[in-house]
């Protein structure tokens, strides 16, 4: 992580250019985490906003665009409106398709005239338009500037191992590996960063975290919504690429990574890839065995109706785009042999919740001829990533009472006891860390690689053997029963979020 030293310093000036500023991840991530930043005296007192888009917009229709979606979106209600003033004052709208020259020859004249210190060029447009765009910055070079100049590039980082070369080639023509932020925001949540801080600046863990004591990983991302209104990428896409092959295996990466030698970009993404070396390929026979797909029918969430997949505006009514995975794999190192992660993710579960769940090995031999009310519970160590944010451990304890009795109890960290207020939102440190230059919680070029020369392979397997419908889950249902006789073949069980 950059020292304080590296801040942007407060004297500099900095253009934030968007493109596709006219879509929703500006108006419900970036600006209000800029506002946020802004607020809190993190970011340089001139911070310009140029937004690069399509459509017939003036300066004053982005400013009360942008306005519009901090009323809604900011965390901090009321917004200040001395503040917004401040920050989107001076905003600039460049109209323009992403292929034309016209558009970047006016962006290179606003930034030449105003001398700023810094530029970030933010892709929040469709995947599909990111290569025009960088072709673009380096054929009127945009990619140098006074002081600096970066590339923030959301995922998904291509659509397989191909085209993510591919994108990889072309950032690289044009900016250096130090100046492209390659944003999973997942890095970027407070909870996710603590899986590093649990385990290295705590004694007390690391002794077992390894295939000693631990018997196996569940990792579990389960989300209530559906595919809503974005159909039209999901069904190119599957959950493998929208989240599997990007926050899941960031999360293994964080859970199974050695400790790295200080807490930079380089040691910490070091470490993280060399994880994603050591996973053991799935080829073939072992990528069908090892993988369960599913898609949602209708059901019920709460008290909602909700519709299948296939009824999904937009959908195809013969997709077998899953909407639900489970990957089990193994790491291939020492701290690992033998231990298997199970990943599981999926759309449509029964609540929303992303954990971590450690499952430590049974004991030796038990020595209490008791009435166990764990049973045969093992030790599990929750780390709660989101909502309800915390760690908790579960081990047995003596009943207190005159009968012997074993029962399952828990010791509980919570976030929001512990430490009060909302934490920050991902895009607030993600964004902060860009002005910065840090990257240690930004994918690396090799990382991504890595990421889809595990994920190509199984789906190359896949492709191979199509099959003609997935099997079904009911919405509101934690995953079709393929996904619990799969996990029961191994004597195990899945540890659902509450
Ligand atoms: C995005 C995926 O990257 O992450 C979405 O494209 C998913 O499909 C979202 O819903 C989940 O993010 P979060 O922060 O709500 O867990």
């Amino acid at each position: 992580m950059s020292d304080v030293n590296s801040r942007t310093s407060n004297n500099e000036s900095i253009a934030l250019v968007v493109f596709g500023v006219t879509g929703d991840l500006t108006r419900r991530k970036l600006i209000p985490a800029i506002y946020q930043l802004y607020k809190d005296d993190q970011l340089p007192q001139k911070v310009k906003i140029i937004g690069f888009a399509r459509r017939p917009w003036t300066d004053e229709i982005m400013r009360e665009y942008l306005q519009q979606g901090l009323s809604e979106f900011s965390r901090s209600q009321p917004v200040d409106e001395k503040i917004v003033e401040n920050l989107l004052k001076s905003v600039k709208y460049v109209q323009s398709t992403f292929e034309e020259d016209q558009g970047y020859k006016e962006l290179l004249n606003t930034l030449v005239a105003e001398e700023f210190c810094g530029v970030i060029y933010y892709l929040a447009t469709p995947p599909n338009e990111y290569q025009k765009i960088i072709q673009q910055l380096g054929k009127n070079k945009l990619n140098s500037n006074k002081c600096w100049s970066r590339i923030v590039v959301e995922k998904p980082f291509g659509n397989d191992l191909l085209s993510a070369s591919e994108l990889e080639k072309n950032l690289h023509l044009f900016f250096k590996e130090d100046e492209i932020f390659r944003i999973d925001h997942y890095l970027g949540k407070e909870t996710v960063q603590n899986i590093l801080v649990f385990r290295f600046a705590n004694g007390i863990f690391e002794p077992l975290w390894n295939n000693h004591y631990i018997d196996h990983v569940q990792i579990t991302v389960a989300e209530t919504i559906g595919v809503g209104t974005r159909a039209g990428y999901f069904e190119n896409s599957g959950i493998i690429r929208d989240m599997f092959a990007n926050h899941l295996l960031q999360l293994l990466t964080l859970t199974a990574m050695e400790a790295p030698y200080a807490f930079n970009e380089d040691s910490v993404r070091d470490e993280k890839l060399k994880v994603l070396r050591s996973i053991k390929p799935l080829n073939k026979k072992n990528a069908v065995e090892n993988t369960i797909r599913a898609q949602y029918g209708s059901g019920t969430i709460g008290e909602n109706p909700i519709q299948g997949y296939k009824e999904e505006p937009g959908v195809n009514k013969t997709s077998t785009t899953e909407t639900y995975l489970v990957i089990k794999l193994f790491i291939d190192n020492w701290r690992w042999a033998g231990v298997p992660f199970y990943i599981r993710c999926g759309k449509r579960l029964p609540t929303q919740a992303t954990e971590i769940v450690i499952h430590f090995k049974q004991i030796p031999l038990s020595l209490f001829e008791w009435k166990n009310m764990a049973g045969d519970a093992p030790n599990t160590l929750v780390l709660r990533l989101q909502p309800n944010e915390g760690i908790s451990l579960t081990f047995g304890a003596k009943k207190p009472g005159h009968e012997n009795q074993i029962s399952p109890v828990l010791m509980d960290f919570c976030y929001q006891d512990a430490f009060g207020g909302e934490p920050p939102e991902a895009y607030e440190r993600l964004l902060l860390d860009c002005t910065m230059g840090d990257a240690t919680l930004f994918t690396r070029t090799d990382e991504v690689i890595e990421q889809w020369e595990f994920t190509q392979k199984i789906l190359d397997t896949w492709k191979q053997a199509p099959i003609e419908k997935l099997p079904e889950y009911k919405a509101g249902s934690w995953g079709p029963i393929e996904a619990d006789l799969f996990i029961q073949a191994d004597g195990r069980k899945w540890k659902n979020p509450k």
